[in-house]
């Protein structure tokens, strides 16, 4: 999605911003661009290409300057163009550019101010709704971009972070934040603006996090910052380690691979370190909270929100507490319950999903304090905005399908789960131990599964054919049916459903036809022999049963029954084994059809707009 980076320092900051733009690129994008004050005025270089693309333009058209900003656009308003891309600049129609900049977010009221700003005389050359930011910018300018920048914010509605320069004012970037990511980083070299710590690493570690409403200042030696109410705050300095995020994609093809075979390490990591159940592994004031609450809502989006209806049923049936899961885009947006005896758990990869983050918000407006993340980025705006959080150890994941943050978020869940159940006395010592023991195996038992992956690929080689495809699951392998439905359209464009199967003869039924591949998850767990009568259900109907089946199912392949054996039933974790097989379907049914797998069309790693 969106980044942006912007420096005022005292050597050339060319190749700063564009490495910042390199380490943004896995978030998506389809067009980037990069914007300097020369010393005697504005130069521009955009790219509906990648950031090499630009690297090689910038180079051949000898930009360089002490002062610009820099941008990879994710489109929402306009198409993926050149003229839309950003840095846009406003002051062109008065003969020279003025103002350049950069947005990430969504203005709500840019027809409102098009209107306006055409009336005034400004002439638009993109579709943006970012283009309005720059003309209203330059049209309130009156020798000091900081103060034109305040009150143009104040005319904006929505989400937005901007970074902003000035042809008169050759020594600044300013930058404002509401609703969407911009930190600060500082350093003896220069000043920086990022929507992301990450695209400052190797140049500063020293990162100042912009709260909502905050307008900043940047100059070679001082960094200001002035809150929503027009008053001089202070943002604390945070020395902060980022992964680089230059990962080596070894003997993989794709990093969606690289990452699928990552789980065993990512699990473990994520369980490094624990010698017992205790509410202390989601911080100093779990237990307090933990203790005054008597449900739990979980918010989330995407693979999220299937990671957290998997720990429903774990958390109801251990613990005994009853679980609401919503969509975080839709809870945000609903009129519902609200009880402050409540846990709020946001589940999120990222940490920056503007819609968990909003619905996190709203649940706190309603008066649920009580606030946990398990999330995989420690630096996130979600972690600093909980009052607990568990930092998931799946390590930088650039694949934009989810694979190694859901199975650390399903271990993460499974142990909030044991918490829960052992504060309200029902896990014994011995339990405990039992859970942990299991719990510890999961690295060798996830490394047996991935063993599976050649039987896998001669099913793909059929799959990619297919326009359609059913995924049947039952109880807590449900929500997993849906995870490999997600998987599948997300990287191979097949089109996927999931459903309860117990649910098929309600409806789904009328699609199962020969040429209707049905991927049916069946552990061996209590509802088996319910899962078998909905297989013969298809059979019955010529549908094709693509069954992973552990292997003491007694499921055997016959004329349209397809078995793969997966190694012994794993008791309430074996949602987390069974997510395997269907992340490496997915992944070899998007190479037979050569797919972008690592960069799907339209996605973004992190969906920082509502
Ligand atoms: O970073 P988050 O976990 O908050 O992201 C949520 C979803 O956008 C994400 O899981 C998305 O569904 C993935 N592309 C799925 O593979």
């Amino acid at each position: 999605m969106c980044g942006i980076v912007g420096a005022v320092a005292q050597n050339n900051i060319v190749p700063v911003l564009l490495e910042g733009l390199k380490r943004l690129e896995y978030r998506g994008y389809d067009s980037c661009g990069i914007a300097v004050h020369t010393g005697t005025g504005l130069q521009r270089v955009r790219s509906t290409e990648r950031v090499a693309q630009l690297t090689a333009q910038v180079a051949q058209d000898q930009v360089q300057g002490l002062t610009g900003i820099a941008h990879t656009r994710w489109a929402t308003h306009g198409v993926p163009a050149t003229r839309n891309a950003h840095p846009h600049f406003s002051g062109l129609s008065h003969g020279n550019a003025r103002i350049a900049l950069v947005h990430n977010g969504i203005i709500e009221n840019h027809d409102v101010l098009r209107l306006e700003l055409q009336a005034a005389g400004y002439i638009f050359e993109s579709q943006t709704d970012t283009e309005v930011i720059a003309h209203l910018v330059d049209h309130l300018y009156d020798g000091d971009l900081f103060t034109a920048v305040q009150q143009a914010t104040r005319r904006l509605m929505g989400a937005y972070a901007i970074a902003v320069f000035c042809a008169d004012e050759p020594h600044r970037v300013v930058g404002a934040r509401q609703g969407s990511p911009l930190v600060v980083g500082c350093s003896s070299q220069g000043n920086y603006l990022a929507s992301d710590a990450l695209a400052l690493a190797g140049t500063t570690d020293q990162i100042m996090y912009l709260e909502d409403g905050d307008v900043v200042d940047l100059q070679l030696s001082r960094v200001w910052v002035v809150d929503r109410d027009g008053h001089s705050a202070e943002r604390a300095v945070h020395t902060v380690y980022v992964h680089t995020g230059e990962a080596e994609l070894g003997p993989y093809r794709h990093y969606m691979q690289k990452e699928i075979f990552e789980q065993p390490r990512a699990v473990g990591d994520t369980l490094q370190n624990i010698e017992s159940i205790t509410p202390e592994l989601f911080g100093d004031k779990a237990y307090a909270a933990f203790s005054e609450i008597d449900r739990v809502l979980i918010l989330a989006c995407g693979t999220s929100y299937y990671a957290g209806l998997t720990a429903r049923y774990w958390i109801e049936s251990l613990a005994g507490i009853p679980v609401n899961v919503e969509i975080a885009s839709e809870y945000r947006y609903r009129t519902s319950v609200p009880d402050p005896r409540t846990l709020v758990v946001t589940i999120s990869q990222s940490g920056e999903t503007a819609d968990t983050l909003a619905a996190l918000k709203h649940a706190r407006s309603l008066g649920m304090n009580h606030t946990l993340t398990i999330c995989n980025v420690a630096t996130s705006a979600m972690v600093r905005e909980c009052e607990l959080a568990f930092i998931t150890r799946a390590g930088v994941e650039i694949g934009v399908a989810s694979t190694k943050a859901f199975t650390t978020q399903l271990t993460a869940l499974y142990l909030l789960t044991l918490t829960l159940a052992q504060m309200r006395g029902r896990l014994t010592e011995t339990q405990e131990e039992q859970e942990l023991k299991a719990l510890r195996h999961l690295p060798v038992a996830i490394a047996a599964v991935l063993a599976l992956e050649p039987q896998i690929m001669a099913w793909a080689d059929r799959f990619a054919s297919k326009e359609n495809a059913l995924f049947l699951g039952r109880g807590m392998h449900y929500p997993i049916a849906l995870e490999g439905a997600l998987k599948l359209k997300e990287i191979s464009y097949i089109h996927a459903e999931a459903y309860p199967a117990g649910e098929l003869k309600h409806g789904p039924l009328a699609l199962v036809t020969d040429a209707m591949p049905v991927i049916t998850i069946a552990p061996h767990d209590e509802l088996l022999e319910k899962l078998k009568s909905n297989m013969q259900e298809v059979h019955a109907r010529g549908g094709e049963l693509y069954v992973f089946a552990d292997a003491d199912t007694q499921i055997g392949s016959s004329e349209g029954i397809h078995v793969i054996r997966m190694p012994e039933h794993y008791g309430k974790l074996s949602p987390i084994l069974h997510t395997i097989p269907l992340q490496l379907l997915a992944y070899h049914t998007a190479c037979v059809r050569g797919t972008d797998v690592d960069k799907p069309r339209n996605l973004a790693k992190s969906v920082t707009v509502e």
